[in-house]
């Protein structure tokens, strides 16, 4: 994990920015960056996930900056960190699910399946720009299908709301015998792990993990 200084560049319609940041700085799909603007009130750093990536200087983040950053604002950034995606070599049938988001932290993906000659699926209910067109796009009500096609899954949920996610999945076979799927939770995570403050709790199997530095990607055979 390391430390630098990026710059927020842009800030579009749908609340995401781009922003410029030494290439080692750039969240792989499903990592994070905690970013704090230079001179801002605000104590609490914010976490900043990657949709689409520029590889030679930055990347444009899902939304959910701080509504106070501004173009030209300079950014501490510390990162990148936790568990990201990580699709097996073997996936060519991949299906990427926003649960009840926005699709945006899992655009990356659509990247490295692509070069794998991957299918992908796209799970989600609004519609999205400037996709490739061999991208097929499925409503959520189709998820479960789009699940049991699928050899790769990834999921982007709410932590409040995997209760949800295990009754619909609650006795599908693939679940068992899928060869993977994961699950990026999003949870507040103001610290990041430094500071163990337990805002990003997760209790799994009786077992208490952090959201933040355990995750934020876990393997869905761990939360069912
Ligand atoms: S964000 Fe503080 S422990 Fe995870």
């Amino acid at each position: 994990m390391k430390n630098a200084t990026g710059k927020l560049e842009e800030i579009f319609l749908d609340g995401s920015a781009r922003i410029t940041c030494p290439p080692e700085m750039i969240p792989a799909p499903g990592q994070y960056l905690l970013a704090h603007a230079h001179g801002s009130d605000s104590p609490v750093p914010v976490p900043l996930f990657s949709s689409v990536v520029h590889p030679q200087n930055g990347f444009r983040s899902a939304p959910e900056i701080q509504s106070l950053w501004k173009p030209g604002d300079t950014l501490h950034l510390r990162g990148p960190i936790g568990r990201g995606f990580s699709i097996p070599a073997s996936a060519r049938k991949i299906t990427l699910i926003a649960f009840d988001t926005l699709p945006f932290r899992l655009l990356g993906l659509i990247g490295h399946a692509l070069k794998q000659f991957a299918e992908v699926t796209l799970v989600c209910d609004e519609r999205m720009e400037n996709l490739p067109e061999v991208v097929e796009i499925q409503p959520l009500k189709g998820f479960t299908d789009a699940y049991q096609w699928s050899d790769y899954t990834a999921i982007d949920i709410n932590r409040e709301n995997i209760f949800q996610l295990k009754e619909k999945l609650e006795g599908m076979e693939q679940v068992r015998s899928q060869r993977e799927a994961q699950v990026l939770l999003r949870a507040p995570m103001p610290c990041g792990g430094i500071a163990e403050c337990g805002t990003c709790a997760l209790s799994l199997k009786n077992e208490w993990k952090q959201i933040c530095k355990d995750g934020p990607v876990f393997h869905l055979k761990e939360l069912m």
